[in-house]
């Protein structure tokens, strides 16, 4: 699986102030786009004339409800770091909640019922601004002196703001010229791959203002739960793969090289994802961690971390909605939907065909937990953890999520090697011994070893 850019040249600049900066960022917009005239609003549309440095923040409902469209009708405006087109109308389906943020003041119309829009005057962007233009600096000092650019870690408890905040880094950076690698390590609410993965994949534009990157060829690898607690020392060992991978891809190119990394994390910070959190930190050879709202972590970071890795405190947008299960589980099976069926924008039609039991060869990993005095001489439950164990196919595969690896052999090498897509259970046959899968690509399912996953996908159409 590739993922390496192709446009490679490099690019330089002096150091800039954070005010100095907000002109700075590379506008997409024609000219006369930003100066377009405000439109007569229609009577089906509302109009928010929004001052410099304030945001409409918006929650479509999730479920049934119809999506809101939105528009730039004069100024500029971004979302997470996207810029707005003037003129153009931008669709968010149920379930979507974001901010439009002006830093020069804007006039902003709105078709349809979002469940909640207003406008806020406090956030935080300045803030997240200063910290790209501390970020951007200390990509040039790494230009200059031809090192390795800042990798960037966002830290913080559930519902924060860390992969908004991810985003918006990275899409002004890629505003600036620059592209850098965006690693989610976060299982349970993956920005680009599916739950149950790590993945990190090469950023060489802003995303689209609902929030997608352009990936073309992420790299993913399986972990095979959205619970991030279900193996942590499988985690880190992947954590340890990825590392790796991204050490290779910066090293791969000058341009990617200087712009570095930011990494998503999820919110577990506690015991466990607190251990986890720390090994990321020195395997993936952090500068700096930022963490969003939480204190707590902040010290405990800063006690912890080498004298090296710097670590900041900063607040959260107090527009970052907090999600309930129920609206976590919901948005996990839209990502899922989304990778079979694609969006409102991009339809793909899925095939679905049976495969016999005797053709699969669908592996787990981690065995079981058993009492020491059941365990064969010399192993210990912790291998146990790491062991790659053959999933004989019954009943139980229904519904559930499958990742075909790169590797084509079962051996120890498996549990580290990339995925390359997946795959899902929608029917078992005991009697005539086969499955029905649905598929990206029609039959016959490629070589390579089926990776199972606790994910399950239900699937509504
Ligand atoms: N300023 C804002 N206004 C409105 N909505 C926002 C704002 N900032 C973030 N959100 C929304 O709040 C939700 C939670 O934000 P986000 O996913 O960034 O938090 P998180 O800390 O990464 O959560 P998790 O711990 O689940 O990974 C998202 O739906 C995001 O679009
Ligand atoms: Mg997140």
């Amino acid at each position: 699986m590739s993922w390496v850019a192709e446009n490679e040249e490099e690019k330089g600049g002096g150091v800039l102030s954070p005010r100095r900066m907000i002109g700075r960022i590379v506008s997409f917009s024609s000219g006369a786009e930003m100066e377009g005239g405000t439109k007569t609003p229609s009577s089906d549309s509302k109009e928010y004339r929004l001052k410099p440095e304030e945001e409409l923040r918006l929650e479509v409902a999730e479920g049934k409800s119809d999506s809101v469209k939105l528009e730039l009708a004069q100024g500029m405006a971004e979302i997470f770091g996207t810029e707005l087109v003037c003129g153009n109308s931008y669709s968010f389906g149920p379930g979507s909640k974001l901010a439009v943020f002006t830093w020069h003041g804007c006039t902003l119309s709105i078709k349809g019922t979002p469940e909640m829009a207003y406008v806020a005057r406090d956030t935080p962007m300045i803030i997240y601004l200063n910290t790209h233009a501390g970020v951007e600096t200390l990509r040039k000092r790494a230009e200059k002196a031809e090192k390795r650019g800042p990798v960037v870690m966002l830290a913080g408890p559930v519902d924060v703001g860390k992969s908004t905040v991810t985003r918006i880094l990275l899409n002004y950076a890629t505003r600036m010229g620059r592209s850098p690698l965006y690693v989610d390590l976060d299982v349970g609410q993956s920005g680009f791959g599916i739950p149950g993965t790590i993945g990190a994949s090469l950023v060489e534009q802003p995303a689209s203002p609902d929030g997608e990157f352009a990936n073309k060829a992420p790299l993913l690898y399986h972990y095979g739960s959205s619970n991030m607690g279900a193996n942590p020392k499988f985690f880190k060992e992947l954590c340890r793969v990825m590392a790796d991978a991204v050490q290779k891809r910066l090293d791969a190119s000058k341009k990617v090289k200087y712009s570095g990394a930011l990494i998503n994390t999820a919110g577990w910070v506690k015991d466990e994802g607190y251990s986890c959190l720390l090994f990321a930190v020195t395997t993936f050879n952090v500068d700096l961690i930022i963490v969003l709202d939480q204190e707590r972590l902040y010290n405990e970071l800063v006690r912890d971390v080498p004298p090296s890795v710097h670590v900041v405190y900063q607040p959260k947008s107090a527009g970052v909605v907090e999600r309930s299960k129920r609206t976590r589980f919901a948005s996990r099976m839209s990502r899922l939907r989304n990778y079979f069926y694609g969006n409102f924008e991009s339809t793909y039609f899925p095939h679905t065909f049976d495969v016999k039991f005797s053709d699969l060869r669908i592996f787990k990993i981690g065995a079981p937990v058993v009492p020491k005095s059941c365990l064969p001489i010399g192993m210990t439950n912790e291998d146990a953890e790491m062991k790659l164990v053959q999933v004989a196919p019954s009943k139980e595969l229904l519904n559930h999520m499958l990742s075909l690896s790169h590797a084509t052999v079962d051996d120890e090498k498996t549990i580290s090697t990339n995925i390359r897509g997946f795959i899902y259970v929608t029917n078992v046959d005991v009697e005539r011994q086969t499955v029905t899968i649905l598929s990206p690509q029609p039959r016959p399912l490629p070589d390579g070893v089926l990776l199972w996953s606790d994910v399950r996908f239900i699937d509504a159409n």
